[in-house]
């Protein structure tokens, strides 16, 4: 059985690939820069093109699974390509926020989902919120001045490591009963920003100093729905679960153990 994975540069995507080939299974890669991708030699990476169809069916060729990033651009084509291979799963990274629409990040994620899902194709779609991994939008000042500059330092967050989303990714990619299901998913525990970056300071092994900033400066390197998010957000708890769990059977992983998976590239 012969595994697409898109997103290859993604800690997702390459988690994913990392576990599939694991467990013994052909994996193809795509990504949007090829050459920048480290993938082991027996992966082969392709590049598709929104406007070269011909590209996906290239990419899809052979192909029995796929693990896709939630992408409009070149969609139709993706679908006509899986169809043509005789696809028989594909499991999409959405994102929680498709379960609100009206919100820009929603709508962009249920624009995948409505066409994945009318093309009829077995489909698992799993819904994270926030990643762990958005931390490492702090790795350049931790490794300079180790400092945090941020607008919202007590919005709470349900963190999730990559990890478990390959898991409940691979799980669903691989075993029988997932077809049709919507995971949404979180981390196990609700942690404001101010804790997160008291969880990295004790994985890093240094003081990590935290420095309020206000929305227009936070502006200039984090997305505007984004902050619009945490503006609305207040201070109480986000809400915990499903994780992985329940999809896979352990319990998700903590914070303290993403950031201890992770402390090298803060140093
Ligand atoms: N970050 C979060 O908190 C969060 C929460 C919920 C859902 N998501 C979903 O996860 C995606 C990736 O998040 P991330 O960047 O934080 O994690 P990531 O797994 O590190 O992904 C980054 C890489 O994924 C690929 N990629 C990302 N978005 C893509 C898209 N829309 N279409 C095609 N490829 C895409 C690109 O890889 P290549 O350059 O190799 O193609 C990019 O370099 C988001 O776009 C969103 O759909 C994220």
């Amino acid at each position: 059985m012969t595994f697409l994975v898109t997103g290859a540069r993604g800690l997702v995507g390459r988690t994913v690939i990392d576990r599939l080939r694991a467990a013994g299974h052909a994996v193809r890669a795509v990504s949007s820069r090829p050459e920048d991708t480290e993938l082991p030699a027996d992966v082969a990476v392709a590049a598709t093109d929104p406007d070269d169809p011909g590209s996906y069916a290239a990419a899809l060729d052979g192909v029995d699974r796929v693990f896709l990033y939630a992408a409009s651009p070149g969609l139709e084509h993706f679908l006509a390509a899986a169809r043509a291979a005789g696809v028989g799963h594909i499991v999409l990274l959405s994102s929680i926020a498709a379960e609100a629409p009206g919100n820009p990040i929603g709508d962009r994620h249920l624009a995948v989902e409505g066409p994945l899902r009318e093309s009829g194709l077995p489909l698992t779609i799993l819904r994270p919120g926030a990643f762990a991994s958005n931390a490492r939008l702090w790795r350049d000042s931790i490794a300079a001045e180790r400092v945090v500059r941020h607008p919202f330092p007590d919005v709470q967050q349900n963190p999730i490591h990559e990890a478990d989303l390959a898991d409940a990714a691979v799980a669903a990619l691989t075993e029988p009963g997932h077809a049709g299901a919507i995971y949404p998913l979180t981390g196990p525990e609700s942690l404001s920003f101010r804790a997160m970056i008291d969880i990295l300071a004790e994985a890093v092994g240094e003081p990590i100093r935290l420095e309020r900033i206000g929305y227009d400066e936070a502006a200039e390197f984090v997305f505007r729905p984004v902050l619009d998010l945490w503006a609305a957000a207040g201070t109480g708890p986000a809400p915990v679960g499903p994780t992985v769990e329940s999809v896979t059977g352990p319990p998700g992983r903590t914070f303290a153990e993403w950031a201890a998976d992770h402390a090298a590239e803060f140093r």
